[in-house]
This record gives C-alpha cells, structure tokens and sequence, in this order.
C-alpha cells in the first residue's frame, strides 16, 4: 500500500495500542482533572481546560465583536465613497455575510465543547459557572487560541492541507517508513507538541510503530478529542478564513468553506498523552525508540530541558528526527542558532546522522542539517507565500 508522497507502507497488521495502555492514560488525565489534586490556581489541569472550553464557547461573541469593530471602521469612511464601495462590492453584505458564516463556525466550536463536556466528563453548569466568574473578574476569552486549534483542522485534516503537510511530512515519513521494523516488535514513537495529530497517524499508517503523541494545550487537545471523534469523512464543515481578511484574491475565496476529516481517525491506534512534555513522561526514562518533533522545539521555554528530555526519553541507540524552524516565542530562556544547538546537542550524548540529499541542502557546512523551504497554516489560496527554511536533522542517542 502507498500512501502520502508515495511511500509504500509494510503489510503489516495495523496495531492498536492496547486497551489497557489507553484506559490507563484516561485514568490518570481524569485524576489530574479533580480539583482536589494539586493547587487551584490557572494551572491547575482542569482550570486550564475549563479555561479552553469557555475560549471556544466564546467563538462567537468574540467574532462578532471584531466585526462590529470593522463596522464601525468603515463608518469613517466619507459617504460619498461608501455610496461607490455598496455600488460595486456590496461592503455592507460582505460583513452581514461573515456574520451569517460566523454562525457555522459558531457551531463547530460548540460541538467541540459539548464533546470536550463529555469526554472529559465535566458539566455544563460547572463550565457556566467558571465563564461567569472568569466574565465578573474580567478574564477575557482567548480568541487567538480558539482560531489556531480551529485552523489547524485545515493543516492536519482537510484535502486543502495536503500541499502543505506533503512538505513537512514527506521527508520524516520516509525515513520512518525505510526503519527496519517487524509486526510483532513494533518501533515505540513519540511526538512531542504533536497539534492535531496527523502526523503521529500517518506514522500509525505505515504499520510495525506503537505511536504516542503528546500536546500541552488544552485548546489543541479539544479540538483533536473532537476530531478524532468523527465518524464520517468530511462531515464538517466550517470557514477558516472568515477571521482575517489580509491576503485574499477573491472575497470567494476569503468566505469558502472548508470540510474535514478527510480521513476517519482510528483513535485507538495511537495514545495521546496530555500535558508539558517535560513534566508528563517522568517515568518513561529510555522507553521510545524514535522522537519526532515537528514544528516544536522552538516553543520551549527552557531549551535544554527540551533537548535533555528528548535524549532521555530515547534508548542509548535511539533516533531523533526533527524539522521545524527557530522562531522564538515571547519569553523564552535561552535562544539558540542552529550551530549552538547541534553542539549542545552533540555535547549531550547525540551523533547527528547524515541524511537523504533529496530532503534538502545542507545548511550549515559541516554540520548534518538540512534545510527545506515548509509553510505552516497557510491558506492555499492566499496572497502570502511565507514559508520557513525549516531544518530536517536525524540525531543518534550514543
Ligand atoms: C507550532 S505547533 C506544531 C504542532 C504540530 N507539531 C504541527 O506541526 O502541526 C507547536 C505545538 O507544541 C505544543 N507545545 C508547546 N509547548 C509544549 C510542551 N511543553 N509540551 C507539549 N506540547 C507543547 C503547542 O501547544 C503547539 O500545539
């Protein structure tokens, strides 16, 4: 069987993570969703996911807010010009139609609370309760968080990704898929920071990998529950590019719709475990034959406990493969060229591998990094072309 970028997959049986493994994780994501374990404050677990949740049930009082805010704008505009603007492109319809299609998405953010509500056995009187607190102390919602996990359905799991992920994907599935591996020893793979989870199910797809993603955010989290939970392919629908109207040849383009999944996700076949990467795996200590981290290292705030928890996560022997760019968050500890991050990484114990030309020019020379030119949520039909020079490296635990 071939798949994505023509990689022919092993026959092998598809495995399932075991029942067990999955209920176990289930039982320690709900112990550390009592209010009772650790302290309540806004990093208490379930404030964290109390807190998305009243993001996303805010979609639409939000977005609607920025267009009156819009609306507003363009009452400065002279009359005489607002005459010609409703003439020719009907403005006043443009922003009445956003509205109508705020709707849609209005709607696809409530089913994801009402399946987070459910998955995670929380109810609404307690999710009403901690908006109206969150309202009287003005903790407003996070609409930023909401658009991202609502825009990364497109990256990760409508047709109109495909370009895109073919870019970031291609070269690490490739690498997995030439691993030697049998059905009944599958390779353990880890994706840290995995987002919405394509990538850790497309690992899944080759066959003979027990996969394992990760994800701190609780707005990703709802919003990969929620996929993860359809059952009929391209069954939702809803208008990514609604929100922001830089970049748009057609104002057609700027409201269409988008569909996703484009495929059913088997959830059982890979285990998400939730929660800060370095915090969550504290006894998993040499257990996973190959890291994957895409698009990720970069958001550390500590880079070394980055770099120190990948290495020891993986047995002596075990493969590290990463692509992604170094933009530096808001406030992060240190930050890192490449070179000063191969030399620390080389000093921690890594042998960095060489790898496929075809992936990319070596960035650096003499170093074993690749770079590609990759884009990140970008809108396929958009003006904007940014891409990063992404950087692809596999790296040996010694
Ligand atoms: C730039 S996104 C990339 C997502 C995904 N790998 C992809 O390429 O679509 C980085 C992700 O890392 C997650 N993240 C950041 N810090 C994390 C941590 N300490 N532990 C786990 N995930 C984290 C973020 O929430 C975000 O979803």
């Amino acid at each position: 069987m071939c798949g994505m970028g023509g990689i022919c997959h092993l026959s092998l049986t598809m495995d399932e993570v075991p029942l067990s493994t999955h209920n176990e994780e289930h039982t320690r994501l709900m112990q550390n969703l009592q209010r009772s374990s650790g302290k309540w404050d806004s990093n208490h677990p379930r404030h964290r996911l109390l807190t998305a949740l009243y993001g996303y049930t805010s979609y639409k009082d939000k977005n609607l807010a920025e267009v009156n805010r819009w609306r507003n704008l363009y009452r400065n505009v002279p009359k005489q010009q607002r005459t010609l603007l409703e003439s020719t492109v009907h403005y006043t319809r443009k922003l009445n139609t956003i509205e109508h299609l705020l709707d849609t998405n209005n709607e696809l953010a409530k089913s994801i609370v009402d399946h987070g509500l459910s998955f995670y056995n929380i109810s609404q009187s307690e999710l009403d309760e901690f908006v109206k607190e969150s309202e009287s102390q003005k903790r407003p919602a996070d609409k930023t968080s909401v658009s991202q996990g609502m825009k990364h359905f497109v990256r990760d799991w409508a047709d109109e990704g495909d370009e895109e992920r073919e870019q970031s994907f291609g070269c690490i599935l490739k690498s997995l898929a030439q691993t030697p591996r049998t059905a009944d020893r599958p390779l353990r793979v880890l994706l840290p920071g995995a987002g919405l989870g394509r990538l850790a199910h497309e690992v899944d797809n080759l066959g003979g990998f027990d996969v394992t993603m990760n994800e701190w955010s609780t707005y990703m989290n709802l919003a990969y529950r929620y996929v993860s939970s359809r059952s009929i392919p391209n069954s939702v629908p809803f208008h990514p590019y609604i929100d922001w109207w830089s970049h748009h040849a057609t104002t057609e383009d700027l409201q269409r719709s988008i569909t996703f999944p484009n495929q059913v996700i088997r959830p059982s076949s890979v285990l998400l475990i939730e929660g800060d990467f370095t915090a969550v795996f504290a006894e998993h200590t040499g257990q996973y034959d190959i890291l994957v981290t895409l698009f990720f290292i970069d958001t550390a705030r500590n880079l070394v406990t980055y770099l120190e928890t990948i290495h020891r996560l993986l047995r002596p022997g075990g493969r590290w493969v990463n692509l992604g760019p170094l933009l530096y968050g808001t406030a992060p500890f240190v930050q890192l060229s490449l070179d000063e991050i191969v030399a620390l990484s080389e000093s921690m114990g890594f042998e960095f591998q060489e790898t496929d030309p075809s992936v990319g020019d070596i960035t650096v020379p003499g170093l074993q990094v690749r770079g590609l030119d990759v884009a990140y949520g970008r809108n396929a039909r958009g003006l904007n072309k940014n891409a990063y020079q992404a950087q692809y490296w596999e790296a040996v635990k010694r």
